[in-house]
């Protein structure tokens, strides 16, 4: 059983472990009181995350000792902080495993290890080694595959733990890309996420003139694939060439991940984000010009240190002038080793929680009208499974990446149908099927 916090990073990791272990011989089970082996792939972004993980720590304890041959590990990014390993090491002896982002590859060693003598394994290199290619996966079944095309962020915003855990930027090869693609489309997938936490500065460590603009086309080129998507992309890295062949890639979907964090450019700068507010408005303007239906979602931090009530307008205008097409909105969380956790004028928390609120209540009433605006048109949707709360309604979502509901049996999953968008959620739309594409 793997337990998976935190991005889509984590949850792709999670696949390799999931095809090491199934190599090795075991199935994926759900429940804890089947399992051999429990492993925890941890997310250490906010305190909040790991507070949670230590809690589970804790009560896998009772389950090892009703089953002492069971194997329990930790990996991660929670992992990777200093002196966190010892630390889990000593409050939590029942763990077998501990091991880091980096060391992925040697699970079935260390589990090996780990059956011929008890005490605890602690691999944790503290920098990257070679991208380690060809490890076995077991992906989502099915309609769209996660893929990533680099690891690791160079970008050391001031309030960010994710290069400290993850490591400095290392691009695959194209030519490994494609050909984990095409296999990808053998297999029936039809999507793909491509997935690194800076999508945009691809390339930027090979040596063969290749960007992410060059590898998006060559990614549109494979024949059978039906749409891409790729997760995250950094404002300041968003070039117009970017934009010009995100507008001639037919197979690219209009939905942009790209997180402002804050309106604010006095905070920008204290962010280390690399743009101001006026060239991220003027980015909007550009990518809606070459794109017109552009969806647009963002990430925004409320309560960074020193921000005044006037910064954190600057927030909600820039909502109200963008209009989101949906928001990720987090309250700063200080992380130990980061320079913003030592910046003076930390905001109090009844304060965070306060804008965090507000921000929240603007956003969600965007986020409706974009959903409102749908209302009548004709979406092409590619459905991916059942709704989670009735078996007769299937999900799907549009190029966009918008939510849709559509009363239909299960035979429409992993194709294409025209539907007509007849009513608006707050986090979906439903409609009727029309034709199949
Ligand atoms: N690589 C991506 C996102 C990585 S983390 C990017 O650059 O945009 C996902 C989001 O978590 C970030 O966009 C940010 O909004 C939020 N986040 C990161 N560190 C945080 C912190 N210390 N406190 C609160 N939110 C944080
Ligand atoms: Fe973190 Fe910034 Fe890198 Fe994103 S770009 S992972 S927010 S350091
Ligand atoms: Fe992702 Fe959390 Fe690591 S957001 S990169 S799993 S710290």
């Amino acid at each position: 059983m793997i337990e998976t916090w935190g991005c889509q990073m984590n949850a792709h990791d999670s696949e390799v472990l999931a095809g090491l272990l199934e190599q090795m011989g075991y199935l994926a089970t759900e429940n804890e009181n089947d399992a051999d082996v429990v492993l925890l792939n941890t997310c250490c972004i906010r305190e909040k995350a790991e507070n949670k993980v230590f809690g589970r720590l804790g009560n896998l304890k009772k389950l090892k000792a009703n089953n002492p041959e069971l194997i329990l590990g930790v990996c991660g990014c929670m992992v990777q902080r200093p002196e966190m390993a010892d630390k889990i090491k000593k409050r939590m002896p029942h763990m077998d495993l501990i091991f880091g982002t980096h060391n992925i590859h040697q699970l079935p060693d260390l589990i090996t290890e780990a059956k011929q003598n008890s005490t605890a394994r602690v691999k944790v290199w503290d920098r990257e080694g070679k991208i380690v290619e060809d490890l076995p996966m077991r992906r989502a079944a099915g309609i769209k595959a996660f893929v990533n095309i680099m690891y690791g962020c160079n970008n050391f915003c001031t309030y960010c733990i994710v290069p400290h855990v993850r490591g400095r930027e290392r691009s695959r090869h194209v030519a490994d890309i494609i050909t984990e693609i095409e296999h990808l489309v053998q297999q029936g997938y039809v999507e793909v996420m491509l997935l690194g936490q800076n999508v945009n500065s691809y390339g930027k460590d090979l040596d063969n003139n290749i960007d992410f603009a060059g590898l998006l086309k060559k990614v549109n080129d494979i024949l059978g694939l039906q749409r891409i998507r790729f997760m995250t992309s950094h404002p300041r890295d968003f070039t117009d060439k970017l934009i010009d062949s995100l507008a001639n890639c037919g197979k690219v979907c209009e939905h942009y991940h790209l997180p402002i964090q804050a309106g604010s450019t006095a905070i920008l700068k204290r962010m280390n984000r690399g743009y101001t507010k006026g060239e991220y408005l003027d980015l909007v303007k550009q990518i809606r010009q070459k794109v017109p239906n552009a969806s647009i979602t963002t990430d925004i931090i409320v309560g960074f240190p020193g921000e005044t009530d006037a910064d954190f307008e600057d927030t909600m205008d820039i909502l109200q002038r963008v209009q989101f097409d949906g928001a990720y909105t987090f309250i700063y969380s200080p992380r130990p080793g980061t320079p913003a956790a030592d910046m003076a004028e930390q905001v109090p928390p009844d304060q965070k929680k306060e804008r965090f609120q507000r921000l929240l209540k603007l956003q969600n009433s965007i986020t409706e009208e974009k959903h409102l605006q749908l209302l009548r048109s004709t979406q092409e949707v590619l459905f991916e499974g059942t709704s989670k709360n009735d078996e007769h309604i299937m999900s799907g979502r549009t190029r966009s990446n918008k939510l849709v509901h559509v009363p239909a049996d299960k035979s429409v999953i992993g194709k294409f149908y025209l539907v007509n968008i007849t009513k608006a959620q707050m986090f979906s739309v439903s409609g009727e099927l029309l034709e199949e594409i």
